[in-house]
C-alpha cells in the first residue's frame, strides 16, 4: 500500500459504524475520503442510497473490521438515547457498567463475553472500541480513529480513549462546540480523535463562540465571528424563532434565536419551532432549511419517514470535516471549505474533492479560518 510522509495510505478508505443518513460522509466526501457506512435503520438508509452513498444496512454488530479491508480509519457516532439521561439512576447505572466493561476489553478480556454481559443500547456505545482492539489483534491496527456523541458521553470517551494510550495510539477528546467552526448553529458534542503513527490534536476553533447578548463583532479577533441563521437560510426578511419549550417548562420562558443569531441546537423536533417573520407571520423550518442549519448542502436528499429525527441525529459535516481533517494529521483551507458549504450536493458528488488540506507541519496547530 502506497502511503504518505504521514504513514496513510493515498486513497483513503473509511468506514463508519451508526453511519445515519451521513454526517460524516459528507464531510468525508468534501475531502475526497471513500467511505463505506454501516447502519440499521431504513429511513437513515433511504437517505443514503439517495445521496449515493456506500452503505451496508445492518446490525454494527453484525460486521467486524477484517470486512473492510482497506479501510484504515474508523468512525462513528453510536446512539445515545442511554447516556442522555445522565443525571438519571438509569444513566449513571449504564455509566458505570460501561466504564468497567471499557476497563475488561482493556485487560484483554475476551470481548465477546463482555458485551453480552451488558444492555444491550449500552453496549452499543464500546462498538468501536471492540473493532479497533480487533484490528490490532488480527495485526492490521487503523491509523486515525473519530467518534462523536453528546457531551454527556465524554466519560466513555475518555474511558477509550485511555485503553487507545495502552496500545500505542495517541488519542485526545473534548467537548467542541460547533458555532466555533462555522455551523449557525450552537452544539456541543464530545470528540475522540486517534491516531496511531503521529500526534492527535483537536481542531483549533475558527469561530468565536456565541454569548447571548453578546455582539458577533465582539471577542477574539483572531477568530472569525460566529455564522448565523440568516447567513445560512435564503430567506427574504429576519425571523425570530421561538421555541417550543419554555426555560425550566413555563410556557412564558420560552427560549428566542434571532436570524441574526446562530441556530439553537437542531433536534428531531425542530418543526415544533415557531418561526416569527418581521410581519408577523408563522411559519415553520422547511426539512432542507433544518438540513441547512446542520449545514448540509441544500439539495441533499433526505429520503424516507422521521427525516427532522435523522436531521438532528447527525453530526454537522462543517464540524466533522474539522475533525476529520485533524485525524488525518492536515489543516483545511478556509476558502475552500466556504465553498464546498454552499456548493449542491450534485456538484459535490461530481468531481474532486471540494475542501483543499494541507498536511499539518510538525509543530504547528491548525490556522483559523480566513487567517
Ligand atoms: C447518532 S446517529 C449517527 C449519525 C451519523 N453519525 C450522522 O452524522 O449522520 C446513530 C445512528 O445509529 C443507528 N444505529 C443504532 N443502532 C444500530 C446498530 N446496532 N447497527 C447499525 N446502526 C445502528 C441509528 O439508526 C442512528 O442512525
Amino acid at each position: 500500500m502506497t502511503r504518505d510522509q504521514h504513514g496513510l495510505p493515498l486513497n483513503l478508505h473509511m468506514v463508519d459504524l451508526f453511519a445515519g443518513p451521513g454526517g460524516l460522509d459528507v464531510a468525508a466526501q468534501w475531502l475526497g475520503v471513500a467511505v463505506d457506512g454501516i447502519e440499521w435503520d431504513g429511513n437513515a438508509c433511504a437517505t443514503r442510497f439517495a445521496a449515493d452513498l456506500q452503505t451496508q444496512q445492518g446490525d454494527v454488530r453484525q460486521f467486524n473490521p477484517k470486512k473492510f479491508p482497506d479501510a484504515r480509519i474508523l468512525t462513528g457516532g453510536p446512539p445515545c438515547q442511554t447516556y442522555t439521561v445522565a443525571g438519571s439512576g438509569v444513566g449513571r447505572r449504564a455509566m458505570n457498567e460501561v466504564l468497567t466493561a471499557a476497563e475488561s476489553m482493556a485487560s484483554g478480556k475476551d470481548v465477546t463475553d463482555v458485551f453480552t454481559n451488558l444492555d444491550e443500547r449500552t453496549g452499543l456505545v464500546l462498538e468501536p472500541l471492540r473493532w479497533v482492539l480487533e484490528a490490532h489483534r488480527d495485526g492490521a491496527p487503523y491509523d486515525a480513529l473519530v467518534l462523536e456523541q453528546v457531551p454527556a458521553v465524554l466519560p466513555v470517551w475518555r474511558a477509550v480513549r485511555d485503553v487507545l494510550r495502552d496500545i500505542g495510539y495517541s488519542c485526545e477528546c473534548e467537548i467542541l462546540r460547533t458555532e466555533q467552526f462555522g455551523v449557525p448553529q450552537t452544539r456541543r458534542r464530545a470528540i475522540l480523535i486517534a491516531r496511531r503513527n503521529a500526534e492527535a490534536r483537536m481542531p483549533v476553533p475558527t469561530h468565536r463562540q456565541y454569548r447571548r447578548g453578546v455582539p458577533r463583532d465582539e471577542g477574539d479577533k483572531s477568530l472569525l465571528p460566529w455564522k448565523t441563521m440568516g447567513e445560512a437560510l435564503d430567506r427574504a426578511t429576519p425571523f425570530t424563532v421561538i421555541s417550543n419549550y419554555g426555560t425550566g417548562g413555563n410556557p412564558k420562558l420560552r427560549g428566542r434565536r434571532r436570524s441574526d443569531e446562530p441556530a439553537a441546537t437542531v433536534t428531531g423536533k425542530i418543526s415544533r419551532n415557531r418561526v416569527q417573520t418581521a410581519d408577523g407571520n408563522i411559519e415553520r423550518f422547511s426539512l432542507p432549511e433544518a438540513g441547512m442549519l446542520q449545514t448540509f448542502p441544500s439539495d441533499y436528499p433526505w429520503s424516507g419517514s422521521d427525516i427532522a429525527q435523522q436531521i438532528g441525529n447527525a453530526i454537522p459535516p462543517r464540524l466533522a470535516v474539522h475533525v476529520l481533517a485533524s485525524a488525518l494529521g492536515r489543516t483545511i483551507d478556509a476558502g475552500s471549505l466556504d465553498d464546498a458549504v454552499t456548493r449542491s450536493w450534485a456538484d459535490a458528488k461530481a468531481g474532486a474533492p471540494l475542501v483543499r488540506s494541507t498536511a499539518m507541519s510538525a509543530g504547528s496547530a491548525e490556522s483559523p479560518a480566513g487567517s
